[in-house]
């Protein structure tokens, strides 16, 4: 990634940043609505889809996942930053594991993640090709690590 990609990453995600857990449950929504099996993973499974968002480990979970991706984003373009990302995306892909999520449902959260951060940030085409690359990255060391250890599909 250039400093102007950095940049711009940096630039729009102070938009979602500014309300965490708000964006969080955004991108969870959506995810869920478009793609509901995901939701067996979770300990909030049971929950009807439209009280959700006021589900306390919901906010948790949405809280978490923006945490992770500010994490990122700050050490973005830092000495080191690729392989503070690795360890920061290998932690993410080994805690999962055990909870076999499949590539494919990752795959359906990179997809609304995408989706949301355009929308939030009135990303234009280029704007969210670099976001895409971003969050390209940070998937191939989630991917790796789950072809590492030879278990999940
Ligand atoms: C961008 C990708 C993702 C990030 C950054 C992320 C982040 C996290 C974090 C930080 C936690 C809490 C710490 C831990 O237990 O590891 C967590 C828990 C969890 N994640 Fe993810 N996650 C991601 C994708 C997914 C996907 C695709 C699923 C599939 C359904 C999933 C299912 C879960 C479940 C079931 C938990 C436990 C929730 C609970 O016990 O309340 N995650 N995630």
């Amino acid at each position: 990634m250039n400093s102007d990609e950095v940049q711009l990453i940096k630039k729009t995600w102070e938009i979602p940043v500014a309300t965490p857990t708000d964006s969080g449950a955004a991108i969870l929504t959506q995810f869920f609505n478009r793609f509901p099996s995901n939701l067996e993973k979770f300990p909030f499974r049971d929950v009807p889809l439209e009280e959700l968002s006021g589900n306390a480990r919901f906010r948790a979970h949405a809280g978490r996942i923006i945490r992770v991706f500010d994490e990122s984003i700050q050490v973005l373009g830092q000495e080191g930053d690729l392989e503070k990302l690795d360890e920061i995306w290998t932690k993410i892909a080994v805690s999962h594991i055990p909870r076999t999520i499949s590539k494919e449902s990752y795959n359906q959260l990179k997809g609304v993640i995408l989706d949301v951060l355009t929308a939030a940030c009135s990303l234009d085409e280029s704007q969210a090709a670099t976001w895409a690359k971003l969050v390209d990255h940070v998937y191939g060391i989630i991917f790796k690590a789950i072809d590492d250890d030879g278990n999940a599909k």
